[in-house]
């Protein structure tokens, strides 16, 4: 949820410390802080704001703060409200260590009375002034020792940079649940909570696991787990390029990240195609059951990829909200196979129910865009989506993407299953490879469905409807909308309206209805009547030619036609710029929209 970063070695911090946090910002924004060493004193300076990154750095203007090791946080609160006192980094009584954190400290109020116990006065309401204090109180002389003791004291999961004044040339990292990752390069290294906060310095990184402490100097990193013991571990290169960590030109995070759709679904074609699925497949060989778990957008894609696998491999899929799975009476077989979906690899609900089903003997599989992401690392086989970094806090092109490694799953599963021919497999891969053209002529009507969106921008309600695959790009209309412009919207079953929510159908209520011409046409049409009869405003999502559709609606989208199965590729897009306009004209912030973190990293 929020950010960590940590430089030490040739350059000033602060400028670093600065930089990165303004990439991380969108995984928590409402306070940040830096802390250094100072370079003629050795003493710790911090420096915290309320607000955005901006913010701080504009404290900052005129400072006059000289130092080459540092930590910087962007918060997203857990415990206590966004103040001053809350931000981090916090430090410790007698102003000889700061630290940074990501994550939670279960047994922070035992450690804390304790702490006050032997005299320590806590100035927040965190949980993390604890680590604080307990470096300070447990100092051994020695950091990486000091640090082992700290690490047996904390419950919870943590992510945690330290600096000290006793040791002004290092910086120690701590990882227990949450992400970190160690950027190295020649005299200087870095950590931070993900690979797009230093890719501007480095693409060499070495992932950080569970219970270990990286202990960096300017000109060397090492490694040990909780029992000292010295680890090796692989660096790992990183081909993601630096402006794909940037704006480009574009006004928003999240439209570059619309319009890089094209590219994210022929990359993730390439991707899966040039991997060795052999072991996937000896997994997959006899199972009779797959449950597909997972969070949010990422949810949505496995209900689309339910109606794929179900439909080419024959295998029944059952999808769960990953925080709803996790606790219920599972029923696993030698025959189960859990796939967890998730962009950041990092999401609590989705990892812990991933491994908890792991636990009890399901084989796991997961569907990841960040490349040696804690869900990654915690199951039996990784298929990656070649997105890129995403940094919109709404997710588009990893939807996209996760529906590419769905659709080609479900594909070579059939394959191998000889559910499907293997002209029909030719077929509906040469449909797939079709896909990215007809996705960049749905972005050229962005300024039609600009003028859409001035037009309905000021209603309070919205209902996204759609049949059978496209039902859950419903749901997924819905929560784009309401995630980044505050509009209430739901998502339904075009044929559940008549149950109970056309109640809601007035002349105020817009109504998007997936309308394209494949074998649920008719019955849409239906539903879109009823909705009209109440006098509800429909703005469809049609193919284009459908001369039809017009008359029953106030507004439509075209859209090139593809076959049945792939619409879902299409008609997603038109409702991620219906959505982004929306917000825009009404001045929201849609990369960082408010209560929200790109990655949540607690249950
Ligand atoms: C997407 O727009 C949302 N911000 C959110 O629902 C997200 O999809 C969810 O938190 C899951 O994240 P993950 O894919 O990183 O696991």
């Amino acid at each position: 949820m929020c950010g960590i970063i940590g430089y030490v070695g040739k350059r000033q911090a602060i400028p670093v410390l600065l930089q990165g946090l303004y990439k991380l910002e969108y995984r928590g924004y409402d306070s940040a802080g830096i802390a250094i060493i100072d370079k003629n004193t050795s003493e710790i300076k911090a420096e915290k704001q309320v607000g955005k990154i901006k913010d701080l750095h504009e404290k900052l203007w005129g400072k006059k703060l000289e130092g080459n090791i540092g930590i910087g946080h962007s918060r997203w609160a857990t415990h206590g409200s966004p103040s001053i006192e809350n931000a981090h980094p916090h430090i410790s009584q007698s102003k000889t260590f700061a630290v940074v954190h990501n994550g939670i400290i279960e047994n922070y109020i035992e450690l804390k009375n304790e702490l006050e116990n032997k005299g320590y006065k806590f100035i927040s309401q965190t949980d993390t002034e604890v680590i604080a204090h307990l470096f300070e109180d447990l100092y051994t002389g020695n950091l990486l020792d000091t640090a082992v003791k700290v690490a047996e004291k904390l419950e919870g999961a943590y992510a945690i940079g330290v600096i000290s004044k006793f040791h002004p040339d290092t910086l120690i990292a701590i990882r227990k649940g949450s992400p970190l990752v160690i950027g190295v390069s020649k005299d200087e290294n870095f950590i931070a909570s993900d690979i797009p906060a230093v890719l501007e310095y480095t693409k060499d990184f070495i992932i950080l696991d569970d219970n270990e402490i990286a202990v960096l100097n300017k000109n060397k990193v090492e490694l040990f787990d909780i029992g000292k013991n010295k680890l090796k571990k692989e660096i790992t290169k990183v081909n993601w390029s630096v402006s794909s960590a940037q704006k480009s030109g574009f006004k928003h995070f999240m439209q570059k990240e619309i319009f890089e759709q094209p590219r994210a679904i022929t990359d993730t074609i390439a991707g899966f195609n040039s991997l060795d699925k052999t072991e996937l497949f000896n997994i997959l060989e006899n199972i009779d059951r797959l449950y597909i778990i997972a969070c949010g957008t990422s949810l949505h894609a496995g209900l689309v990829g339910k109606f794929w696998i179900e439909k080419f491999a024959k295998i029944p899929v059952e999808v769960d909200f990953a925080s709803e799975y996790r606790y219920r009476d599972k029923i696993i077989t030698d025959k189960t196979a859990i796939i967890g979906i998730s962009q950041s690899g990092e999401t609590a609900d989705t990892r812990f129910a991933l491994l908890d089903a792991k636990n009890e003997g399901a084989k796991t599989i997961a569907i990841v865009n960040v490349v040696g992401s804690s869900l990654s690392r915690e199951s039996d086989f990784t298929l990656y989506t070649y997105s890129g970094p995403e940094i919109g806090v709404a997710a588009t092109k990893t939807f996209i993407s996760q529906l590419v490694v769905l659709f080609l799953l479900a594909l070579e599963l059939g394959l191998k299953r000889r559910t499907i021919s293997k002209e029909d497999y030719n077929y509906l891969i040469k449909a797939l490879s079709k896909i990215p053209s007809k996705v960049e002529k749905i972005l050229l009507l962005d300024k039609s469905i600009k003028d859409l969106a001035y037009k309905y921008m000021n209603t309070q309600d919205f209902l996204f409807l759609g049949r059978n695959i496209n039902y859950p790009i419903a749901l997924e209309g819905a929560l784009k909308l309401k995630e980044i412009s505050y509009i209430h919207a739901e998502g339904y079953p075009a044929g559940e309206m008549k149950h109970g929510p056309i109640a809601l159908i007035d002349e105020n209520m817009p109504v998007v209805a997936v309308a394209v011409k494949d074998k649920f046409y008719e019955k849409i049409l239906s539903n879109i009547q009823e909705v009209k009869a109440r006098k509800g405003k429909i703005i469809s999502i049609a193919t284009e030619e459908d001369k039809q559709i017009r008359q029953l609606s106030d507004d439509v989208i075209y859209i090139p036609k593809t076959l049945d199965e792939l619409y879902p590729f299409l008609t997603i897009v038109p409702m991620q710029l219906i959505s982004y306009h929306i917000a825009t004209l009404l001045g929201k912030d849609v990369d960082q929209p408010r209560n929200l973190a790109k990655t949540v990293t607690v249950e």
